[in-house]
């Protein structure tokens, strides 16, 4: 559709380029209607008004143009680096949550489905793991609400060992803010600990972080 439209521009260019070669404004064509009798056919052509309409024609095409080009260009952009356009440099940082209360078997990974930010990819929301994408210091937090009248027993883990717990009871909620220093590829997440317990969704309960330093 724009490459039909550039190239009706080009030719309307071609035909003012045409024009401009005139002596007057108006240009005209003769035509020979019947080879023994020499009656022209005069047509004429007011071309005072055809810059103006050119640049308005040219100015709409380029402005239509670039309104449907732009957001497909940011799209592409931010599949092929993970972030917006401008935002490269940003550093490493996730926001996740949980869509619907969920049952947790015995030491099941808590897995926050609906991602709010993922700078640099580094959370999965298949598997609910943080991989931290270089080694230096980042800032953990995970607040997770328990079920009417139940219990919530979870707890932080990094790689193979179980740190900090948070805690719920009865539709309250257990939250954890920790520093941490990760060595690249490090992976941390929220664990369930125990029996069956039934994990609030509704957005309630949370997973972030990002990195603070290197
Ligand atoms: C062009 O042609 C029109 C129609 O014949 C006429 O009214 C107008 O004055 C002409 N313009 C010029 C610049 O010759
Ligand atoms: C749960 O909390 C509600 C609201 O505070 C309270 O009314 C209710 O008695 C509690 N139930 C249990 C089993 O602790």
């Amino acid at each position: 559709m724009v490459l039909r439209r550039i190239l009706f521009l080009l030719s309307v260019i071609t035909i003012m380029k045409y024009g401009k070669g005139q002596k007057s404004d108006n240009s005209s064509t003769e035509i020979p209607l019947l080879d023994n009798l020499n009656m022209p056919l005069v047509a004429l052509f007011d071309t005072t008004k055809l810059n103006e309409v050119l640049k308005i024609a040219i100015q709409k095409t380029v402005e239509d143009t670039m309104n449907e080009m732009v957001p497909q260009i940011k799209q592409a952009v931010i599949k092929d680096i993970g972030n917006e356009p401008g935002r490269k440099r940003e550093r490493p940082a996730f926001t996740a949550s949980l869509t619907s209360s969920k049952s947790l078997a015995s030491n099941e990974v808590v897995v926050f489905d609906k991602v709010w930010l993922n700078i640099g990819g580094v959370y999965s929301q298949d598997t609910g793991v943080f991989t931290a994408p270089k080694t230096g210091l980042y800032s953990i937090s995970t607040t997770v609400m328990s079920y009417y009248a139940k219990y919530l027993h979870c707890f932080l883990w990094k790689n193979n060992e179980r740190m900090v717990q948070a805690f719920g009871n009865n539709l309250s909620t257990g939250t954890l803010n920790v520093v941490m220093a990760l060595k690249m590829n490090d992976k941390v997440f929220v664990k369930h600990a125990g029996g069956t317990e039934i994990i609030v969704g509704e957005h309630r309960s949370t997973f972030s972080g990002y990195l603070i330093s290197k």
